[in-house]
């Protein structure tokens, strides 16, 4: 139960405003390299936006605990280069060719460029979090991109594999997404000096909400349409990609449907889109799937139970809520 109100997202952007700001600055700034084709291909992927959710959670983990400072601000953008660079590594697996309603990088430059400046970011990435001269920092951010890439690893396992199951798929979507969302709320704690079971609460906070924010995102995947997304519908079913809407229509489809969808997985065609949006709608999939994320997300609200109140505490609350009902 929160005593004050939960702001919506305008009202958590305002709150965060001038932080933000700040961190954009710093991520521009932190971008420039002597190459040409880094600062082009960087410039494309971080001038197309993005919510930039992570820095904003850091800043207002931070700043729910009492702290702000340019620390905070570095971490930030440590965190959204992180994220950038797993971006164009994603979308070269993915075989996406669309991403914050441009052309994805590897569209536009091909695989071996977006590979290579997303190894540019990510250690662009490091040399921001070494000028902190932070052990406990650094112990944080070393683990968490390495379990991302585990997460990866363990998702390309699943590709095509009807068998995927939904604790198959919740473990790939620990490593691969929520993990940094964790990371981005212990840090903006443990900037602020928190005593280890606020750590932990703010880590078990962004943990939960990055499950239930990949579930969202899993679902607009199905459910939404390009223009809204600035991605491409039914990118996962193409890369035959198992996530939760498709695992719950496959569990509760009759042996002849079932057998169908297999099929489609193991070939991931894409083609067959309408096909499975008939199944999972059929089955109550997305609104299962929706479920399962506003479970996740009441979780992540109740992790901060106990904390005091202040308006920073409140728009994680808000954020909470946010990634669940969000469009894009
Ligand atoms: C996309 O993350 C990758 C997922 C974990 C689903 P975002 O939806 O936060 O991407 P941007 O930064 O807003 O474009
Ligand atoms: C998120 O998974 C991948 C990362 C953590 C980089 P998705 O493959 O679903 O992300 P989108 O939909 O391409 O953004
Ligand atoms: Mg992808
Ligand atoms: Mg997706």
């Amino acid at each position: 139960m929160s005593p004050q109100p939960v702001p919506a997202l305008p009202a958590i952007q305002a709150l965060a405003a001038a932080d933000m700001a700040a961190v954009d600055g710093l991520i521009r700034r932190r971008l420039a390299s002597d190459v040409a084709l880094i600062n082009q291909v960087s410039e494309y992927i971080i001038g197309a936006g993005g919510k930039r959710l992570r820095p904003m959670l850091l800043l207002l983990a931070s700043r729910a605990l009492g702290h702000m400072g340019p620390d905070a601000h570095q971490l930030a953008a440590t965190i959204e280069f992180i994220h950038t660079s797993t971006l164009l590594h994603d979308d070269v697996v993915d075989e996406s060719d669309l991403r914050r309603g441009r052309s994805t990088a590897n569209a536009v430059w091909g695989n071996a460029a977006s590979v290579l400046v997303g190894d540019f970011l990510y250690s662009r990435s490091f040399q921001l979090m070494v000028e902190l001269d932070s052990m406990p920092v650094q112990q944080i951010l070393a683990d968490t991109t390495n379990r991302i890439a585990e997460g990866e690893v363990l998702q390309l396992l699943h590709i095509r594999n009807p068998d995927t199951d939904e604790a198959a798929y919740l473990r790939v979507i620990e490593r691969k997404t929520a993990i940094l969302f964790a990371a981005a709320t212990e840090l903006g704690a443990l900037l602020a000096g928190a005593d280890s079971a606020t750590r932990q609460a703010l880590h078990d906070y962004g943990l939960y909400l990055g499950h239930a924010f990949q579930i969202a995102d899993d679902v607009l995947d199905y459910a939404s349409d390009a223009t809204t997304m600035g991605k491409n519908l039914g990118d996962d079913l193409a890369e035959g990609k198992m996530t939760l809407p498709l695992i719950h229509a496959m569990g509760r489809a009759d042996a002849g449907t079932c057998q169908r969808l297999r099929q489609i997985v193991e070939q991931g065609d894409v083609d067959a889109l309408p096909e499975v949006i008939a199944a999972i709608n059929e089955h109550g999939s997305l609104d299962y799937s929706r479920e399962r994320a506003r479970e996740f997300a009441r979780k992540a609200e109740a992790a901060l139970d106990g904390l005091a109140e202040n308006d920073a505490l409140a728009a994680l609350r808000g954020l909470a809520r946010y990634a669940v009902n969000r469009d894009h």
